[in-house]
């Protein structure tokens, strides 16, 4: 099969389109570089430039068929979302629309979508399940509920199918360390506290301890970046195969608080993390665990790195490397 992989230099994206071809498809990126890197898809088809651009999507897509599209192309930090709206409205949705407008006007019918947790807003029961109300409470949150509201419009008038993978906390890396997450600016626990490990950077800012939970600190379900290929992957054969719209809550069901993360890092790097405690940050729930028995139950869906440490091993092996490069 050849897909076409929309945001395939980021980080979950570039993942994917390393799986995919060693699953031997052929994969074609659309990239405008904007947070991606060029060295993360080296081997792969590129094409460069923005998915809101209409003329170059047809250009795109006149030229190939693509058995799917892949959309990992979102801005994502929900501090940056609450300080500039419209950028995340722009490009998580009014870019998005035109990618979904190109697809109909080329017959493409197969979508698979990156949603996130964000969509669930502020907890009401844990752990969230698909039944858990939405109610987004910052502009991220809110511009990835859209785009699934959008998708069902289109599946109902279009019959564009499509499958929304609610990511809860991304981490890891390939496993061999040769792919991984860089972000400018970073801002994720497991790369910042493995950087402060290393002597790369400051001491870690804990982000609160006063949560109400077991320890004070806030509780993720972290999920292995390789585990969300595997998820798309069987969404792409379930499109493929005549399935019908879904959407599914994807982690591993393990909450882990941010004293453990701290804890497993300095176990995985030998040597103490630094840190010191800081205020809450804004938006912050104190608890995201993912409840996803339904994508258990209906693929068979299974996590080959469920355990923090792996996550934390791959993510060194990528960031000792690019130390010595
Ligand atoms: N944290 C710190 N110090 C840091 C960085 C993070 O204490 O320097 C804490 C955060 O406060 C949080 C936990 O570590 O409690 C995890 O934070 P991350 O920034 O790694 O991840 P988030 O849970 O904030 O974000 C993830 C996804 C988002 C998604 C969000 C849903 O990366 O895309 O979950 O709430 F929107």
């Amino acid at each position: 099969m050849h897909y076409l992989i929309i945001g395939g230099a980021g980080y979950i994206g570039s993942h994917m389109v390393r799986y995919l071809m060693e699953a031997g498809h052929q994969v074609t990126v659309l990239d405008n570089f904007a947070t991606g890197h060029r060295w993360a898809i080296a081997s792969a088809n590129l094409v460069e430039g923005d998915l809101g651009d209409s003329a170059l999507l047809d250009r795109t897509l006149a030229a190939q068929r693509f058995a799917a599209v892949l959309h990992f192309a979102a801005f994502s930090l929900v501090g940056e979302s609450t300080q500039q709206p419209g950028r995340y409205f722009q490009n998580n949705v009014a870019s998005t629309l035109v990618l979904l407008e190109a697809m109909r006007r080329h017959g493409i019918d197969q979508f698979v979508f990156s949603s996130t947790a964000a969509i669930f807003g502020e907890p009401r029961s844990s752990p969230i399940d698909e039944q858990h109300p939405s109610a987004p409470i910052n502009p991220y949150g809110r511009s990835k509920w859209m785009v699934e509201q959008i998708l069902e419009d289109y599946a109902t008038a279009h019959g564009l199918r499509s499958v929304c993978l609610r990511y809860f906390n991304a981490a890891g890396n390939w496993p061999d360390g040769s792919l991984g997450e860089l972000h400018q600016p970073e801002t994720h626990l497991i790369p910042l506290a493995i950087d402060a490990a290393l002597g790369q950077r400051p001491p870690l800012v804990l982000h609160g301890d006063n949560y109400p939970t077991a320890d004070g600190t806030c509780i993720r379900d972290y999920i292995h970046v390789v585990d969300l290929c595997r998820a798309h992957h069987m969404a792409l054969d379930h499109l493929q195969a005549g399935g019908s719209s879904a959407r599914y809550n994807l982690g591993n069901g393990n909450g882990y608080s941010v004293r453990q993360v701290i804890d497993a890092v300095s176990q995985v790097c030998g040597q103490p993390v630094p840190f010191t405690v800081g205020p809450r940050r804004p938006g912050d729930p104190a608890m995201l665990v993912a409840d996803a028995s339904r994508i258990r139950s209906a693929w068979g869906w299974q996590p080959e790195y469920p355990r923090l440490e792996s996550m934390v091993q791959h993510a060194l092996a990528f960031r000792r490397g690019r130390q010595s490069n």
